[in-house]
């Protein structure tokens, strides 16, 4: 197990997105597909973090079991040994090793985090918890527990990425300098997945703005939850132009140019040979026509997958990568525990 090890946390959310899927759900699964020759791809779903703003407990449970359900919908190949997928607080270290953490990190630096500013005025002073402002120590002992290398993140996260690998630098200062492995800077890091992070599918109605789960109306927005005929009619309801001519032009036809880089992504080509099939054409109707009925053939099948994902499968990979990565996280944690006197240096 000395391969460098390629980690990242994927949300524990419901409702995801077209836009979800192509631009964050594929990529993650095409890059640990290709990398897992030489590399130990450890995906994990953040489940601790996932309530450190208020949501219904009630659901958390099966949310973080569809969560990978999905990933195995979406085609995580579950048999490769070099790809885990694992649930965070079944391996108690994360949260040891929070603790610890905690008492070396700075109020006023996390005082300072984006996200934390952010959320803190959007939910109000008397719901924003301690493990908010905690959020960025948890997901550093994600990383600093398996020695991670690579960490691949959206930028809102890059932040907290800094963060990580300022603490370890900082332990490994103060006790020993092999106590962390150090994640590589946020640029080295984009240099090695690449910045082909072009996919922003964008909103039907809206094609300026993101298609985001969390718009008012969802009339723009395709639901890999969506019934497919209601998917359907949303695209068939996508706002164009009067140009009456398909081009791809983001700023005078954003609403075309969108539906052909949705219809790309979905007939497997590549945006210019979408441009080719399709550019020129008058009727926007039947365009559109052709756009909804790949969506909804694309629904019916990720949701037949969906329904037909062995649970037992699902939870006989998660188990097994919990055993076979705790011991990598315990052995970390106790050479913090030694390297901090709470267990004796052997
Ligand atoms: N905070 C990440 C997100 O919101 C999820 C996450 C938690 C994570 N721990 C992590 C990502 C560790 C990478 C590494 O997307």
């Amino acid at each position: 197990m000395t391969k460098p090890v390629i980690l990242t946390g994927i949300r524990a959310n419901q409702d995801l997105t077209l836009g979800n899927y192509f631009g964050a759900i594929l990529p993650i699964i095409d890059m640990a597909k290709k990398r897992s020759d030489e590399y130990q791809i450890n995906m994990f779903i953040p489940d601790l973090h996932s309530f450190t703003t208020p949501i219904d407990h009630s659901t958390l449970n099966k949310q973080i079991f569809d969560n990978a359900r999905l990933f195995a919908a979406a085609g995580l190949p579950l048999e490769n040994d070099n790809i885990h997928l694992y649930r965070q607080s079944y391996i108690p270290a994360h949260s040891e090793l929070t603790i610890i953490l905690n008492c070396f990190t700075g109020f006023g630096e996390m005082s300072r985090m984006t996200q934390f500013k952010e959320k803190r005025t959007t939910i109000g002073e008397d719901r924003t918890s301690v493990g908010l402002f905690d959020y960025p120590v948890l997901m550093a002992s994600d990383i600093l527990l398996y020695n991670a290398k690579y960490v691949p993140v959206g930028d809102d996260q890059t932040q907290h990425l800094e963060f990580a690998r300022d603490i370890a630098e900082r332990m490994n200062k103060k006790f020993d300098t092999e106590l962390f492995v150090v994640p590589e800077a946020v640029k080295a890091q984009h240099e090695f997945f690449g910045k082909d992070q072009g996919l922003r599918v964008k909103d039907l109605i809206d094609p300026t703005k993101k298609m985001s789960k969390s718009d008012e109306s969802g009339r723009g927005v395709i639901f890999l939850s969506d019934a497919p005929e209601v998917a359907y009619k949303k695209v068939m309801g996508a706002t164009t132009d009067d140009k009456a001519n398909i081009q791809f032009d983001r700023t005078n036809q954003p609403g075309i140019s969108n539906l052909l880089e949705i219809l790309s992504l979905l007939q497997g080509l590549t945006l210019q040979e979408a441009i080719d099939k399709y550019q020129g054409q008058e009727r926007y109707g039947d365009f559109k026509a052709v756009v909804a009925e790949e969506v909804k053939s694309f629904l019916t099948d990720f949701q037949n997958n969906l329904a037909n994902v062995d649970s037992d499968i699902i939870t006989a990979k998660l188990e097994k990568s919990e055993r076979e990565l705790a011991p990598i996280a315990n052995e970390t944690l106790l050479r913090v525990q030694q390297a901090v006197g709470l267990r004796p240096r052997l």
